[in-house]
This record gives structure tokens, C-alpha cells and sequence, in this order.
């Protein structure tokens, strides 16, 4: 039996020294020292000796047992360090080999004037809001109190999906206002941003999609007053302080009086230069008090409430702020022009 246990000892501890892996290591730890390896198996005939010996060979089996122990961690505490060794070899990263440029993009000039003039109207009180691009001509025009027949309403210049001119793509973000009416309790004061679509060419200071920026007011007294107040406050904090705007009467459907709001040219002062095309004021928007049809379509009692409301193209917007004379370089995106902003 003293031969039996030192052979296993050898022979074991051989097979650990050449263990190539984890896996095998398991195998070889099963293979000695499992519940049917070969060293349980010689402990199993110890009932065979005599009183005497059984102690003896008890300990020597002990021996081998820790012996086996040992280098089965040492091996595979090894094993790892080598693992590791090649990892960080394979893995290895020669951070001297110069990096690739990264290109950063930036912000869009009329993301630029976008966020300036929203930043305005948040510090008024006013909610940001959303919509729909494909709209019902209900919200596009009828609620909007532009009846059937309405110029705006041809299909020379709007862009239908159905036949009987139901659905659309919306041609101003005024339908925000009434979905504001709609959705939210009263008093509102939403500013409502997003692409709108005509049937026009490009040009210079035209095109077939562009952006808007609606506003609207609806409270207990609000007067034509309160819409010159804010509008003139937000010229001034868009073009600088002692910015000069002036309201001449105008005609939309949806708001009675109607104007259209100008702000004096920045470049010449309002002498008349080639930047206002001579007339000194440069027109921003369009805005009025909310026509009371418009009220009642949407529920709300006309004698009880008024509003105000305006809607402004945001590309004309951009490029009055950065100074650009060609709508169309806001939407071409050539890298070189938009590096600038
Ligand atoms: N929706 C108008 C347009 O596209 C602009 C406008 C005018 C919006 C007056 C308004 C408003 O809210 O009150 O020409």
C-alpha cells in the first residue's frame, strides 16, 4: 500500500506539473482526489490493515492527500498568472500611435436662434409644445376660422394626401393653437416650434419646407396691448436693448385686429440699406388678438376669455440674426458654411 500511495504521489504530481489549463487541472483533481479517484480508492481499503499499521499508513495517505493539494494550487494559481500574462499581451495597446481626428459637429444656426428665442418665452412663463407635420385641415384651417374657398386653402399651394383636401401636410403651426385649446386648461401661453409646407419654389428667400414658431396667449383681459408688450420685449432681448419695432395692420383669418410686426433694420439703423431692401424695417412675424369665432369653436367663452397669438418664420429668424442673405444655405449643410456658427 506504501507503494500504491507513492506511486499516485509521482504520478499525480507529474500530471499537475504538466496540467495545460484550468480544465485540466479539474480533471486531474477528480482523477486523485475525487469521491472515485485513486487516492480515495487506497483510503477505501484501510479497513484491510491491521491495528497497528492503519495509522501509519493513515497519516502517509494524509501526507500525499496535502501534498496533491498544494500543487494542485500552486498549478492553477500558476495557470492563471500565465493567463493573464497573455491576455494583457494580446489585449496590448500602443498608445504612441497617434489617434484619429475626431470631428466635432456643433449647433445649427437656426438651432442656435431657436433655442435663443424659446429661452425667451420659457422665462415669460411660456410652455414648449409639440405637433404633428401631417395635420387635418380641420385644425389647418377650418377651426382657424379659413372657411372653404379660402386662397390659402388651394391646391396650387398646399400639399394634400386625399382627394377631398382633408389631410396634409400643415402649411403654419397655427393647428397648435387650437390643439393647445384642446388639450390644456386655460390660462395657456405655449410657444410651439416645427417644419411647415408650401407649394413654393427655392429661391433665395423660399422654399417648399421651412420653420415656424407659433405663440399663443389666452387669459381673463388680455388685449392687444399685452401682445405689443411681450412681442416688443422679445425684440429686444433677440436684437439688443433700444431695438425699434413697429405693428402695421395686416389680415389673417384667425385673429381680429391682425398685424404684421417689423424690427428696424440692424444693419443700417432704418436709414435704408440693401439688408431691408431699402425700407429701413425688416418684417419678423405675424400676430393679432385671437378672433372670438376661434374661441367658441374651441369651447371657450369669448366674454369670459382673449388671447393673443403670433407665428414667425424661424429660417428668416437665423438669418437676420447671423447676418446670411441666402435662405438656402440653411438647408444645403455644407460643413464649411456651418463651421462658422
Ligand atoms: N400662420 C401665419 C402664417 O403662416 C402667421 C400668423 C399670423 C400666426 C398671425 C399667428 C397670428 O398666430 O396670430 O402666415
Amino acid at each position: 500500500m506504501k507503494e500504491q500511495l507513492a506511486k499516485i504521489k509521482e504520478e499525480a504530481l507529474a500530471a499537475l506539473q504538466a496540467a495545460a489549463s484550468a480544465a485540466a487541472l479539474d480533471e486531474l483533481r477528480v482523477k486523485y482526489l475525487g469521491k472515485k479517484g485513486e487516492l480515495t480508492a487506497v483510503l477505501k481499503m484501510m479497513g484491510k490493515l491491521s491495528p497497528e499499521e492503519r495509522p501509519v499508513m493513515g497519516q502517509l495517505a494524509n501526507d500525499v492527500r496535502a501534498a496533491l493539494e498544494q500543487a494542485l494550487e500552486e498549478r492553477g494559481t500558476a495557470l492563471e498568472a500565465a493567463a493573464l500574462e497573455q491576455r494583457l499581451k494580446d489585449e496590448a495597446l500602443d498608445v504612441t500611435i497617434p489617434g484619429e481626428a475626431v470631428t466635432l459637429g456643433r449647433q445649427h444656426p437656426m438651432n442656435i436662434a431657436l433655442d435663443e428665442l424659446l429661452d425667451i418665452f420659457i422665462g415669460m412663463g411660456f410652455t414648449v409644445m409639440d405637433g404633428p407635420e401631417i395635420e387635418l385641415a380641420v385644425y389647418n384651417f377650418d377651426r382657424l376660422n379659413a372657411e372653404e374657398g379660402h386662397p390659402s386653402r388651394d391646391w396650387s399651394d398646399t400639399f394634400y394626401f386625399d382627394e377631398d383636401s382633408r389631410v396634409m401636410l400643415r402649411s403654419q403651426t397655427s393647428p397648435m393653437q387650437i390643439r393647445a385649446m384642446d388639450t390644456m386648461p386655460l390660462p395657456i401661453r405655449i410657444v410651439a416650434p416645427g417644419r411647415v409646407y408650401r407649394k413654393d419654389e427655392v429661391d433665395a428667400t423660399h422654399s417648399p419646407m421651412f420653420n415656424q414658431v407659433e405663440g399663443m396667449v389666452i387669459d381673463k383681459g388680455v388685449t392687444m396691448a399685452d401682445l405689443k408688450g411681450a412681442l416688443n420685449a422679445v425684440a429686444e432681448k433677440l436684437f439688443g436693448h433700444g431695438t425699434k419695432t413697429r405693428f402695421r395692420p395686416h389680415h389673417f383669418p384667425f385673429t381680429e385686429p391682425s398685424c404684421e410686426m417689423d424690427v428696424q433694420c440692424h444693419k443700417c439703423g432704418g436709414r435704408g440699406c440693401p439688408t431691408c431692401k431699402g425700407e429701413g424695417w425688416i418684417e419678423l412675424l405675424g400676430a393679432g388678438v385671437v378672433h372670438p369665432k376661434v374661441l367658441e369653436m374651441a369651447g371657450i367663452d369669448s366674454e369670459v376669455y382673449t388671447g393673443w397669438a403670433f407665428g414667425l418664420g424661424l429660417e428668416r429668424l437665423a438669418l437676420r440674426r447671423f447676418k446670411i442673405d441666402d435662405l438656402r444655405l440653411i438647408f444645403e449643410n455644407d460643413v464649411r458654411f456651418l463651421e462658422q456658427f
